[in-house]
């Protein structure tokens, strides 16, 4: 028995440290204080913004958010003619038409945005590795935010002893280190109309905030409910007390 249950630990064991071998030791991305963690944490609507600005200006080019819809915007503080404004920003491709065409209009509302690429194939072609969708990029990597804010800040100089072939870069927070987007950000690139500091420390914070919301819209709803439930179960728990109290009063 004692042997089933050491050989059970060490099958688990080596199950949780076997992610961190395979990163080939990858450095941890750092620890960002986000706003939104934490039971009571939510998100800052102007970083969602500000991400949001960068998302268009400078990732859109390469990555989709295909489960995002202009709509979902309102959840960023836009009220409905900014985000009609947004969408019709952006061209789809619609249709058929009664002659069997498609066709191009500009987006409303209820369109996702639409991806750089075609299909995968011309996203490969381009980039050498086909960008990854962005939209629910923080849920999928084991770092989530910190993952994304770590990449956009972890360019380096690649070690003498590792020379890279063309179209990679050394990144000291991506596994393996050796990644095939080039440094998508530099200070001053995107101008920040509220006044915050344009660092690619700020942006990548921003972009990365922006993108745990697009993983997770309905976090703050979720922590609401949570914590709904917390107080009526006390509540509940206090009552029954009472009630048991009462019922055994005479018992005593
Ligand atoms: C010029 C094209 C290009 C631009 C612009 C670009 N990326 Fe990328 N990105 C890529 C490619 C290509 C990959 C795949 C890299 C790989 O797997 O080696 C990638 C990968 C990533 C990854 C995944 C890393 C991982 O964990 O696998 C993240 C996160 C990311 N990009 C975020 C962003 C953000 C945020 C922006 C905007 C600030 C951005 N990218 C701008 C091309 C781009």
């Amino acid at each position: 028995m004692k042997k089933t249950l050491l050989s059970l630990l060490a099958v688990v064991t080596c199950a949780y440290s076997a992610p961190a071998l395979a990163s080939g030791g990858t450095e941890a991305p750092p620890h960002v204080h986000w706003e939104f963690s934490g039971p009571f944490g939510t998100y800052d609507r102007a970083a969602l913004q500000r991400g949001l600005k960068i998302y268009r200006e400078v990732c859109s080019s390469c990555h989709a958010v295909k489960h995002l819809a202009f709509r979902n915007l309102t959840d960023l503080g836009y009220n409905e003619e900014q985000v009609k404004a947004i969408a019709a920003e952006y061209t789809v491709t619609d249709g058929p038409d009664e002659d069997g065409e498609m066709f191009e209009r500009p987006a409303r509302p209820s369109d996702r945005f639409p991806s750089p690429y075609p299909n995968e194939n011309a996203a490969k072609a381009a980039n050498g590795v086909a960008p990854p969708d962005l939209s629910l990029i923080v849920k999928a990597r084991h770092h989530g935010a910190n993952h994304v804010f770590g990449i956009l800040t972890g360019y380096e100089e690649a070690p003498e002893d590792h020379p890279l072939a063309d179209g990679q870069h050394w990144n000291k927070y991506m596994p393996g280190h050796v990644i095939a987007m080039a440094k998508p950000l530099s200070n001053g690139q995107v101008t920040y109309e509220d006044g915050t500091i344009e660092t690619v420390e700020q942006y990548a914070q921003d972009v990365a905030q922006f993108l745990a919301w697009a993983s997770e819209p309905d976090l703050e709803a979720r922590k609401r409910f949570g914590i709904s439930a917390l107080i009526f179960l006390a509540v509940f728990a206090g009552v029954m007390y009472r009630l048991k109290k009462a019922v055994w009063k005479d018992v005593h």
